[in-house]
């Protein structure tokens, strides 16, 4: 198996990620039988993890994609900037976000506040990782992949500079890795 010198130990198998993405799978699939979601994935660290997670939600929905980028202004999400890549129409959907992290949670703080206000049914989230120590707005995910210490993880659409989101795991970066030119 390809296994880069950065990466100091995989934290996640293969095998372990798709459990998750069927354990989801089947909750989301309860959860969002009748009610023709729109998925919304927040690119690009999400679209691995998103590719798996619609296949195995076994009823009717559509799906769409966003992303989210630094910004000069505060709000009380912090800086952030959601763009649409050509706006949903959400108005009375619901919505089912999926993203690959929550770290200090500005950016799906963001996202949900920016969806709200586009007047949906419901507005949900997805991360495929949490990291709760990391956190400096109040937020909570609705759906849990897996929870991590403070770690800098990449692989399966979690990048270092762009590196490293084909791995087909999720590995934690040496230390001295998280920086590069
Ligand atoms: P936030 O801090 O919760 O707004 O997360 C912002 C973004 O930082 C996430 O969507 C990820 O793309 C990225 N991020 C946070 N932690 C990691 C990590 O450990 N590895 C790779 N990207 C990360
Ligand atoms: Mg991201």
């Amino acid at each position: 198996m390809y296994v880069p010198n950065e990466i100091e130990k995989i934290l996640f198998t293969k095998e372990q990620l798709d459990d998750c993405v069927r354990r989801l799978g089947e909750q989301l699939t309860e959860d969002y039988s009748d009610k023709n979601p729109l998925f919304l994935c927040v690119l690009k660290g999400a679209s691995l993890f998103f590719a798996d997670l619609v296949r195995a939600v076994e009823c009717p929905m559509e799906f769409d994609f966003v992303r989210t980028s630094s910004y000069v202004g505060t709000n009380s999400c912090g800086e952030v900037k959601v763009e649409m890549m050509k706006t949903p129409n959400i108005l009375g959907r619901d919505v089912v976000v999926v993203e690959d992290i929550c770290d200090s949670g500005r950016s799906l703080c963001a996202i949900s506040k920016a969806l709200s206000e586009m007047q949906p049914k419901s507005v949900k989230v997805v991360t495929l990782l949490n990291k709760p120590s990391k956190r400096v707005v109040d937020f909570k995910p609705d759906y849990i992949g897996y929870e991590i210490d403070d770690y800098f993880v990449v692989g399966n659409g979690f990048d270092v500079d762009e590196r490293f989101r084909n791995l087909p795991y999720v590995g934690m970066l040496r230390q001295h890795c998280t920086k590069t030119g």
